[in-house]
């Protein structure tokens, strides 16, 4: 066990968080809501798929999560024995990857006599914004990820409605998407960000939906791509290879002007006192930048979290689940997880 430098005073309350919804395996240690350790294992066995493969996913993280659990406790300089409960993804998510995560925190919560706090996903995403942010209150948040793409009104760390979701795509998985068809590897997103940046993102242009309310679709971007490419192709080979930095750049324009839209939209109708952005997508530097802008030019704090918060972690759902260990809200041993958001 390694020593820690400044170890938990003996009546903190301190919360291992557990995360496994979808492909990154990660658990987290934190004291009096501050982050103690945060440890996460990504399963590149997907790669060679172009997607993550469920069935390897909850494979891979029944061998990464006694590790990673392992190395965030000694990370902390804590002990099973000084836990104060444990929280652990719930939902949405793979049923196979959270039937791991939730068996491993039940099974530790039976062993050490220990509460156990199910978190939901999307919550724990939004509690990101709480770990190194004073909130202002509401707060409108832009949740983006692989998997969801929502507006959340957001009133409390535990208290949120979500206030516009997608129809169809999440924006990461436009990403995603687009890059499969460009050939490019898996996930998209992060090489797309880099290739977009060598290119122009006025020099074409794609279509945004037409929705209802605060309401996202990205399904016709991702076709009108893929009927671009076929018809420039057709005239021209090389098309792609030549043109590449500049269709990555003006897809993901679209795709942020898109997001800025909707976002733009509910500030001017529900007048929040702050802006957050969350999820793995956020890791996006244009979508940072035109976020970053619409706080200063709506005069509002726009928040985003530390990278390592942005994507799946387990920091969110510790930090979630010390709110609702704080308020004694916790959760029975017999409840199962939820592969779908309304369940
Ligand atoms: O939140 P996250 O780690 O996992 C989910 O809950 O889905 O988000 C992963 C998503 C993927 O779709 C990935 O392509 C996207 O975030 N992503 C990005 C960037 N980095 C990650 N999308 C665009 N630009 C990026 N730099
Ligand atoms: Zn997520």
């Amino acid at each position: 066990m390694t020593e820690h430098l400044n170890p938990p005073k003996p009546h903190a309350s301190i919360i291992l968080g557990i995360e496994s919804s979808c492909d990154d395996t990660a658990a987290s240690v934190l004291c009096d809501g501050k982050i103690l350790a945060n440890v996460a294992a990504s399963q590149s066995v997907h790669e060679q798929y172009g997607g993550v493969v469920p069935e390897l996913a909850s494979r891979a993280h029944q061998s990464n999560i006694i590790p990673v659990i392992d190395q965030a406790l000694k990370q902390a300089g804590v002990t099973t024995d000084s836990l104060s409960a444990i929280a652990v993804t719930q939902g949405p998510g793979l049923m196979g990857s959270l039937l791991v995560g939730n068996n491993v925190a039940k099974a530790l919560c039976i062993a050490h006599q220990l509460p156990l706090i199910g978190v939901n996903h999307l919550q724990a995403h939004v509690a990101a914004l709480f770990i190194d942010h004073e909130v202002a209150l509401p707060m409108l948040c832009l949740l983006v990820s692989g998997g969801h793409t929502q507006l959340i009104w957001v009133e409390g760390i535990d208290q949120m409605e979500i206030i516009g979701t997608t129809q169809d795509d999440a924006a990461g998985e436009a990403f995603d998407k687009a890059a499969k068809l460009m050939g490019l590897g898996y996930p998209g997103g992060p090489l797309f960000d880099r290739l977009a940046q060598t290119g122009d993102p006025t020099k074409y242009s794609f279509p945004d939906a037409q929705t209802q309310g605060f309401h996202f679709s990205f399904s016709g971007i991702k076709t009108a791509l893929l009927y671009f490419l076929r018809d420039q192709q057709k005239a021209d080979a090389a098309f792609l290879d030549r043109e590449m930095g500049h269709i990555c750049a003006s897809y993901q324009r679209q795709i942020v002007v898109s997001l800025m839209k909707r976002l733009d939209k509910a500030i001017k109708e529900r007048r929040p006192a702050s802006l957050g952005l969350s999820g793995g997508v956020s890791a996006n530097s244009a979508l940072r930048t035109a976020f970053l802008q619409m706080g200063t030019h709506r005069n509002l704090p726009a928040y985003i979290p530390d990278f390592a918060y942005c994507t799946d972690n387990a920091a969110m759902v510790a930090m979630a689940g010390y709110h609702r260990f704080l308020k004694g809200d916790f959760t029975a041993l017999d409840e199962t997880p939820y592969a779908r958001a309304a369940h």
